[in-house]
């Protein structure tokens, strides 16, 4: 039951103390009227970022792009997309993110690029196009169909047909995003100029969109069908993705990617990778092959809200993380379902405590700090593309995308027109004007829990042990030296009898429900941080 990890003394990376606050841009602010945000409204509003006190900012795409995945469909991979500004407006943001010691992570997406982009333009041109193996082509089967049985993540065959040379090419998402050959030695000397031209800039590291995908096993066989394929969860489930993804060859990928970011020293690469802990554990590499400093931890995004349950995810990923590998954890992002939406607002406030009191990289994502909860789109309204294909399935996007909310003025603060996608219903009290100035708010929580985490190399560095979990709480200690704090989540409605204090050398660091009335149990849907004086 017990898991002890020794918090070494040497110096440790920006990166492991640090919060990463991800930022999907089309939604945090607009400045030029059109209803989508862009890099200047994410520059005036740093002192949001910097009042939270996260350490790093991870931007979704800005690129170059068609949108028809809204960014990830890259058309230029050294370009800002004039939607988001021009080269000038990064460098005015990526100057004002460090004059504000903070860090700034992009988003590359190497596993597929916009059919628009120039090489894939090149590569369809003809059969015998220099570029044509930077891509997948190949043959329909014998009956004309696809050329194999792989469906794309957004539904459907992962073929397009391409009446012009009479092949298929391959994309996992949309048929306008195509997958390009990794296998491919100019392939990766091209990108490699990519990851080298932002480094250059300034850039202190790179989100890597959907790493476990970029390499196929050779050949491309069949997948295996999926025996316990549920249709209602899409396509993507048809087949189990045996030779599409997570290939042994991705590994040395990922060690290049990382011998690129190490060249410039205190970089960070996080990878976009949706495993089970074992098959993540590997994207860490070995120590002489080392992979991307952070394979994003998303246990939490789907993990049923129950203190045992949660309790044996810490432990067995604390106990699957190789030697050195640093830990991280994932409350929400523009791909998953809000926090506060699924779990309600009383237990979103215990979720942030667990997010931000575990031991690892915590990763937020934007609006979750002021508990933005389900948003209803109307059928008018989807723009998200997995929706628009495989709609009535609920897998829509849109519902986390939703823009920002500053403050009670129209459109929230976030523009001065209709937005993209509407706001909250609840947005003229749930914005960040209205919660700054109260003490109970999930914006205060955040605050109070991301200053805690400053102040207490503990919750930074420390070792974790689960000291109890039941299902209904769920007790932790965090240890660093002299210090020891206790963390204890109420999972439930119910108060809880479990006694916490351990006579008079406990202090209440924080409480959910406020610094008053803790009298050493639990309240209904509280979590409490206490520092405990050894005696
Ligand atoms: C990642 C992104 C998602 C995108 C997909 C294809 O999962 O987070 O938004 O649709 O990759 O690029």
């Amino acid at each position: 039951m017990s898991i002890a990890r020794t918090a070494a003394s040497v110096e440790r990376p920006w990166w492991e103390p640090g919060v990463i606050y991800q930022i999907y841009p089309r939604s945090f602010q607009d400045t030029n009227e059109d209803g989508v945000g862009d890099l200047e409204g994410i520059r005036r509003r740093l002192d949001h970022i910097a009042q939270l006190g996260v350490d790093a900012i991870w931007l979704s795409p800005i690129f170059p792009s068609p949108m028809a995945d809204f960014g990830y469909d890259v058309s230029d991979y050294c370009g800002v997309d004039p939607l988001f500004g021009d080269m000038a407006a990064f460098d005015r943001l990526l100057g004002d993110v460090h004059a504000r010691g903070l860090k700034l992570l992009l988003d590359f997406v190497p596993n597929h690029t916009s059919t628009r982009h120039p090489w894939f333009v090149e590569s369809s041109a003809s059969r015998d196009s220099p570029k044509r193996d930077w891509y997948f082509w190949r043959e329909g089967a014998a009956d004309g169909g696809p050329p194999n049985n792989w469906t794309s993540d957004m539904g459907g065959s992962a073929w397009a047909y391409d009446a012009a040379t009479g092949q298929y090419f391959l994309h996992t998402f949309l048929k306008e995003q195509a997958d390009l050959n990794w296998r491919n030695p100019a392939v990766r000397a091209a990108m490699t100029e990519v990851l080298n031209f932002w480094f250059d800039r300034g850039v202190d590291g790179f989100r890597i969109d959907v790493l476990w995908h970029c390499i196929k096993a050779q050949g491309l066989p069949d997948n295996p069908l999926n025996p316990h394929f549920l249709p209602e969860r899409g396509e993507k489930f048809r087949v189990l993705q045996q030779h599409s993804a997570n290939q042994p060859e991705i590994h040395e990928l990922a060690h290049a990617f990382r011998a690129i970011a190490d060249a410039y020293g205190d970089r960070l690469l996080v990878g976009e990778i949706c495993l089970p802990v074992d098959q993540l554990m590997a994207y860490y590499g070995g120590a002489d092959a080392p992979g991307v400093h952070l394979p994003f931890n998303f246990q939490l995004f789907d993990a049923p809200w129950d203190a045992r349950i949660i309790s044996h995810i810490i432990e067995d990923y604390e106990a699957a993380l190789p030697e050195g590998g640093w830990p991280n954890w994932v409350l929400g992002s523009h791909d998953a379902p809000r926090i506060a939406g699924r779990l309600g607002e009383a237990q979103a406030r215990v979720a942030a405590v667990l997010l931000l009191t575990l031991r690892g990289t915590p990763t937020l994502y934007q609006g979750d700090e002021l508990g933005i909860g389900r948003v209803a789109i109307t059928a008018d309204q989807v723009r998200d593309p997995q929706d628009l294909r495989q709609p009535g399935l609920g897998l829509g996007r849109d519902g986390a995308r939703t823009p920002m909310a500053w403050d009670a003025s129209p459109h929230a603060g976030f523009s001065t027109c209709e937005p993209w996608l509407p706001l909250h219903a609840d947005w003229k009290t749930r914005n960040v004007a209205d919660q700054g100035a109260d003490p109970r708010s999930m914006l205060a929580l955040y605050r109070d829990l991301l200053a805690l985490r400053r102040r207490e190399p503990a919750l930074a560095f420390g070792d974790i042990r689960i000291m109890s979990s039941s299902e209904q709480v769920l007790q932790y200690e965090r240890r660093y030296g002299d210090t020891q704090l206790i963390v204890a989540l109420n999972f439930s409605a119910s108060p809880s009898d479990v006694s916490l204090q351990d006579g008079d050398g406990d202090e209440l660091l924080l409480s959910t429900h406020g610094p008053h009335g803790f009298e050493g149990q639990l309240r209904p849907d509280e979590a409490v941080i206490l520092t405990r004086t050894s005696r």
